[in-house]
């Protein structure tokens, strides 16, 4: 981990509030791996508490890749920055998602969860086939499909909640019939956490190894403040900043 001073390469707007920015940031651009985050602020720092948790979409030195939702007054203010303009960049945070060699990984992205699982296909995809499952409530969720359909997949399911893209249905509809035709080792999986806690129940008969990227309201980003606590299924709590944000979906408390 590193507080580095980021400067903005280019920042677009891809339509329906989500933002992609390319940043000149070498030490996170370097030791990224996929499943970490960087915590942003921008500079000058008019309020030290708008620093926000933002998933690292790419890593290819100098820059990193950022692709986040417009939500309320942190990413409103980022979205406002522009080419030129400085962030205050600490990380890369968190554990990973591991590379799991030679086996068969599905990655089931919900929305803007794409972020890490489209870093794990970039890193590892050319070294071995994987398996994609990409959704959202419909097409304007799901802005990053034209980088999605460049990525190395041996297999990509699109699906949306309104029928405006791929099949009509929720990323659940289709999984069970993707696990029993396609038989992967490992599911990652990332996106809103209705979302996940439906696919922690249909994947408990499955014998695949399952992780899960989780997102909490962050203060320190590091292990300081307690701030990302979230309780675990034997009912002591786990932080998701620095004991996360991936973890194994059997010890996550979900909602029932
Ligand atoms: C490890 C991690 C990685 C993340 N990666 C991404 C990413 O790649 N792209 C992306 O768009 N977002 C990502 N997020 C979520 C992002 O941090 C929040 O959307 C952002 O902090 C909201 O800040 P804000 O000031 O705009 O909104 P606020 O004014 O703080 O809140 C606005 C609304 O957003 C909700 N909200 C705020 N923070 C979160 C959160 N952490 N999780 C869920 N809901 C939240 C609030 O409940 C509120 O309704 C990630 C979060 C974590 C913890
Ligand atoms: S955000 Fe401070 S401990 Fe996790």
């Amino acid at each position: 981990m590193q507080d580095e001073r980021g400067l903005i390469e280019e920042a677009r707007s891809l339509g329906s509030g989500y933002q992609l920015l390319k940043i000149a940031a070498p030490h996170a651009a370097k030791t990224a791996k996929p499943g970490q985050f960087v915590m942003v602020r921008i500079l000058p720092a008019l309020d030290p508490l708008l620093r926000r948790p933002l998933g690292i979409l790419d890593a290819r030195p100098p820059y990193i890749w950022l692709y986040y939702q417009v939500l309320g007054n942190g990413t409103r203010l980022l979205a406002g920055q522009r080419p030129g303009d400085s962030l205050d960049i600490l990380g890369p945070l968190g554990n990973t998602f591991p590379e799991l060699p030679g086996q068969r990984v599905l990655l089931i992205a919900g929305g803007r969860g794409i972020v890490p699982l489209f870093h794990y296909a970039r890193a590892y995809g050319e070294r071995r086939p994987l398996l994609m499952l990409y959704g959202g409530r419909s097409k304007a969720d799901q802005q990053l499909l034209d980088r999605v359909l460049s990525l190395r997949l041996e297999r990509l399911f699109i699906f949306s909640e309104d029928g405006s893209i791929g099949q009509q249905g929720r990323l659940s509809d289709g999984l069970e019939k993707i696990l029993r035709d396609e038989r992967p080792d490992a599911t990652y999986s990332c996106g809103p956490e209705a979302m996940l806690a439906a696919l922690a129940k249909l994947l408990k008969p499955f014998p695949t190894r399952d992780l899960v990227s989780l997102e909490a309201r962050m203060g320190c980003g590091f292990g300081a403040c307690q701030g990302c606590a979230i309780l675990a299924a034997n009912g002591t709590y786990r932080r998701v900043c620095d004991e996360g944000p991936v973890f194994p979906m059997e010890e996550i408390q979900w909602p029932t």
